[in-house]
């Protein structure tokens, strides 16, 4: 009886020790927790001073919260279909969702909306909102694909759907901000935040450097710092060009383009002037061109294209590999 009352002792005591380290390690993490809560209440001063100037020496940042006040961007993407089209309208949605005050007109080259871009813009409407992105869709005429082998640059590209989207702007304007901006935004390139905010208070048409267009690092206007004007550019490409410079590098006022209702992109003209004579039709001289982007010192977007994915397994298989997919 004793000997038992023994063992139940020392249980008791062994009990005890083990909840008694319970207790403790457990006070120390709640006390390690409660002095960093504190610590980060009472940030250093000087990490907090650091961060405003930061942020004061950022004019964009600090612009960021009033996005909403300024004139809307519509923002037209030609699409069309390739094996990388969804991986690249999903990079852009994703740097367009962190724009505030878009209106993003996509405008798929196919005879009807197809399925697949159907189910992405209505997934988009509940991130975008409901009227912030209409889909369009135009067809490129069948003299105007490119065949296979053909260079790139051998036909002009997303120029009907650019126009569909022009006609519906201009069918719609009653119902749209008429005071907004129109940037034509090719599905394939990288467009840093900036850039909207640079373009939104452009009064007839703003211009920029584009990175990696027209066989260049850097294809851009070049500025007269002492009057802020256009003077001239650095492209090489067909250098002659009125307008020298890529679909990515300006943004026009939209009523202005609105109210001039013959004005369109035009198929006849010569290979790489789609820009140029499209500009052409709104200013005559490189003066009535606003410098953005710290007069046209700063890259805010990369003319890019996503490589073709290597397919070459695929064709070894009896049913594809994204047979029965979502
Ligand atoms: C360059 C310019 O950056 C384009 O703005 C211009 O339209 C193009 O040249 C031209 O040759 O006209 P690049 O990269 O060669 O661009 O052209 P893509 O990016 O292949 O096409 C421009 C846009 O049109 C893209 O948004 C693309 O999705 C669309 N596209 C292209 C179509 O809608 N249909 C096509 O058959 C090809
Ligand atoms: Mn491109």
């Amino acid at each position: 009886m004793n000997k038992t009352s023994g063992k139940q002792n020392i249980y008791l005591v062994g009990a005890l020790c083990v909840n008694l380290r319970r207790y403790i390690i457990l006070i120390a993490i709640v006390t390690i927790l409660l002095v960093q809560a504190l610590l980060s209440l009472h940030r250093s001063p000087e990490g907090s001073d650091l961060e405003e100037s930061q942020r004061q020496s950022c004019n964009f940042c600090q612009h960021f919260p009033d996005y909403k006040k300024e004139p809307r961007i519509f923002i037209v993407t030609p699409t069309y279909s390739r094996h990388v089209q969804l991986a690249e309208l999903t990079r852009l949605s994703h740097t367009l969702m962190l724009v505030p005050n878009i209106h993003w007109i996509i405008v798929e080259d196919s005879i009807e909306p197809t399925r697949l871009l159907k189910r992405f813009v209505q997934r988009l409407k509940f991130l975008f909102g409901f009227k912030a992105i209409t889909h369009l869709n135009q067809e490129t005429p069948e003299a105007f694909r490119l065949k296979p082998g053909d260079p790139s640059w051998a036909k002009p590209k997303g120029i009907w759907q650019r126009n569909k989207a022009l006609q519906w702007l201009r069918e719609n304007q009653e119902s749209l901000d008429s005071d907004g901006i129109l940037y034509f935004a090719d599905d394939d390139n990288i467009y840093d935040l900036e850039l909207f905010h640079e373009m939104r208070d452009t009064k007839k048409i703003s211009v920029w450097p584009v990175a990696f267009a027209g066989g260049l690092l850097v294809e851009k206007p070049l500025v007269d710092l002492s009057t802020g004007r256009v003077t001239s550019f650095n492209s090489m490409w067909k250098r002659q060009r009125p307008f020298p410079f890529d679909m990515a590098g300006f943004a026009m006022r939209l009523r202005m383009v609105v109210d001039k209702s013959q004005a369109l992109f035009s198929e006849k003209q010569p290979i790489g002037y789609v820009e140029s004579h499209f500009i052409g039709q709104f200013v005559s001289h490189w003066s009535d061109l606003e410098p953005r982007a710290n007069n046209c010192t700063k890259i805010l977007v990369w003319h890019t294209r996503m490589q073709r994915p290597a397919l070459h397994e695929e064709r070894k298989l009896a049913m594809p590999s994204n047979y029965g997919m979502a």
